[in-house]
């Protein structure tokens, strides 16, 4: 090779040795008749010396390098004299001092500094991806990445698990989002779907036989992107036969021990808590609550039907519900500030956003509606001490939810009351079997039409049936989700019946999955987990895109290579597709 150490690699120990590096100019600084190179390669940074005295024509050449210039260095370790070492440096003690210098290649100059990462736009960044991929600190999230899945594999393997590959090109799955289509040449008119998950194909796995499945694998939804979210991203995704909940949960319990212990060297607590997605509702006004911080929601309705103010007392009659959180110490906020909350209430579906400074007495606009009982009451069910600050939501149980379950993750982050070493996991269960879907006007599956009721209700009343279902949470981040399956016909049938999903619909869409199901299929669940966010959030990277290697924009375009793009007539052509734009 091309260098026998790498960089990063040297030490106090290896002085007097003469050795070969490869990397790329760090930086160069010329100083008191020598030059110094901060060479760097995935290993971390060294600094090289070039003397004069050495080789003048060393230090000539040396003279050409500029930023990220790449090149090879033979020269000697030495220790650096007494008050020059960089302790900011895992080299710093050392340096090696140049004997010889070859410029592999030249660099022009960068489009930007490879250091200064927030004034650079994030476009510019993606365009030129490669170089942005230099940094040291995007390179951890890489070499963090590769260790969380080779740690799952050996783990997943320990337990028997087996790596399995299912196919890209598909069928759609039923998991709710858009699909990416891809036009079959062969079989003009019709065409696969990218998968969204490999959920009906695991399934099938198990009517196999195979027991214990899992893959690391892509998957493709055509979804509106948010922050957490990729048009393409991995999943850690299992299955299992012969299991129940728990079952499932205290493997995934024993994989993230096994993790942090192998990457971290720490112990994590287990058993993970676990919250009812009634209770989680009701708390945190979220399905994945982030539990690092108190400010609940807590109910008011009952101290408040009979109240003087109308929003309130007619909102209660109407089947809605008031509820506040407390935010500790805020009286002191501005017109300003409270006008912004309100807004942001409002942007998030609320009629309006009441609020309470406590200064001594009650400041506010609603508080002449309230007898000094109900005063009493609300302060004390929230709580709430002089110098406090209220938020009341009067609306439908879903907008109250919605509107201070962001409220108190906002404020939460403004107020810096989130301890960010934390690591809070949670099981919510207990989710319900279906939605009423207001456009579509019929029930929907929660989860996916597969996933198995509770038999406790589901008879009587499947609309209010809960699902054997679970989703992961960490710090508020949905980690990963799954359930048990539905394997039994009649059970099938009945669903799919109260999902007005017909015998043909069904047999259209899934039929491969019905008919293996009457060949003896095995009780089975499974899990999968976004490992992009797994690595966002564990590397504490400010964007998902911040681990993956090429990632998407917010527009689902790549602008490396600035994909998507149109295609050759003769392509669609054999494609058999004509294509107009429709401007929507
Ligand atoms: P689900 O749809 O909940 O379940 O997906 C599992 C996990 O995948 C991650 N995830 C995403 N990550 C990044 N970008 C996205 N667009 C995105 N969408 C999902 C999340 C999520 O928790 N087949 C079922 C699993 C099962 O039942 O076994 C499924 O796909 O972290
Ligand atoms: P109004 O009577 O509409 O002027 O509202 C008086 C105050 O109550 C204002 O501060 C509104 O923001 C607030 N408010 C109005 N509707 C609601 C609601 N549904 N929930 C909580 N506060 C509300």
């Amino acid at each position: 090779m091309m260098k026998d150490r790498d960089c990063g690699s040297l030490s106090k120990k290896d002085a007097g040795q003469v050795v070969i590096l490869s990397g790329w100019v760090h930086r160069r600084r010329d100083h008191g008749g020598l030059i110094f190179v901060d060479l760097r390669d995935r290993s971390g940074l060294v600094q090289v010396v070039f003397d004069p005295d050495t080789s003048k024509e060393n230090f000539n050449l040396a003279e050409k390098l500029r930023s990220e210039f790449c090149v090879q260095i033979q020269g000697e370790v030495s220790i650096r004299p007494e008050g020059l070492e960089n302790n900011e440096l895992k080299t710093g003690e050392i340096e090696v001092k140049a004997q010889k210098l070859t410029i592999l290649s030249p660099s022009q100059a960068l489009p930007f500094a490879l250091d200064t990462r927030s004034d650079v736009d994030e476009a510019v960044r993606l365009k030129y991806r490669y170089l942005d991929l230099r940094r040291p600190e995007l390179q951890q999230n890489f070499i963090l990445r590769h260790q969380v899945t080779k740690a799952v594999r050996d783990f997943l393997d320990k337990e028997g698990f087996l790596e399995v590959e299912t196919p890209m090109l598909t069928k759609s799955t039923p998991e709710g989002a858009r699909d990416y289509l891809v036009p079959s040449r062969v079989n003009p008119g019709t065409f696969f779907a990218l998968p969204q998950s490999p959920q009906l194909f695991k399934q099938l796995l198990m009517v196999s036989g195979f027991e214990k499945y899992f893959q690391i694998v892509k998957c493709f939804r055509d979804e509106d992107l948010r922050k957490d979210r990729q048009p393409e991203f991995t999943q850690i995704d299992m299955e299992m036969s012969f299991v129940e909940e728990q079952d499932i949960q205290q493997l995934i319990e024993r994989m993230f021990v096994y993790l942090f212990e192998r990457i971290y060297a720490i112990k994590i607590d287990t058993p993970f808590p676990r919250m009812t997605y009634q209770e989680a509702m009701n708390r945190y006004g979220s399905d994945k609550p982030d539990t690092r911080f108190g400010m609940e929601l807590v109910d008011l309705t009952d101290l408040l039907a009979d109240c003087g103010f109308k929003v309130f007392n007619e909102t209660i009659k109407k089947g809605g519900q008031v509820k506040g959180i407390c935010v500790k110490g805020c009286a002191d906020y501005t017109r300003k500030q409270l006008d912004d909350l309100t807004t942001l209430a409002q942007e998030l579906g609320a009629k309006g956003l009441a609020w309470m400074l406590i200064k001594d007495e009650i400041k506010s606009p609603i508080a002449k509606f309230f007898t000094d009982t109900e005063i009493a009451n609300i302060t004390q069910r929230l709580q709430a001490q002089n110098g406090d600050l209220l938020l009341l939501v009067a609306d439908q149980k879903e907008t109250v939810a919605a509107v201070l379950g962001r409220l108190r993750l906002d404020l939460g982050e403004t107020l810096g009351l989130i301890p960010k070493d934390k690591m809070n996991f949670l099981w919510v269960v207990d989710f319900p079997l279906l939605e009423w879907d207001k456009d579509e006007n019929r029930y929907m599956a929660v989860h996916h039409p597969f996933t198995a009721p509770k038999e406790e209700n589901f008879d009587e009343d499947p609309a209010n049936a809960l699902a054997k279902a679970y989703d992961l949470v960490l710090n508020g981040v949905e980690l990963g989700g799954g359930s048990i399956r539905i394997h039994d016909a009649n059970l099938q049938t009945k669903l799919f019946k109260v999902l007005g999903i017909s015998e043909e619909e069904a047999e259209e869409k899934f039929g491969f999955l019905l008919q293996a199901f009457k060949f003896g299929p095995p009780p089975h669940g499974g899990i999968a987990f976004g490992l992009d966010r797994m690595i966002w959030l564990l590397a504490k990277a400010e964007s998902i895109r911040d681990v993956i290697a090429f990632p998407k924009t917010q527009k689902a375009i790549c602008l490396l290579t600035e994909a998507p793009s149109t295609v050759s007539s003769k392509q669609l052509k054999e494609l058999h597709i004509a294509s107009t734009v429709v401007k929507s």
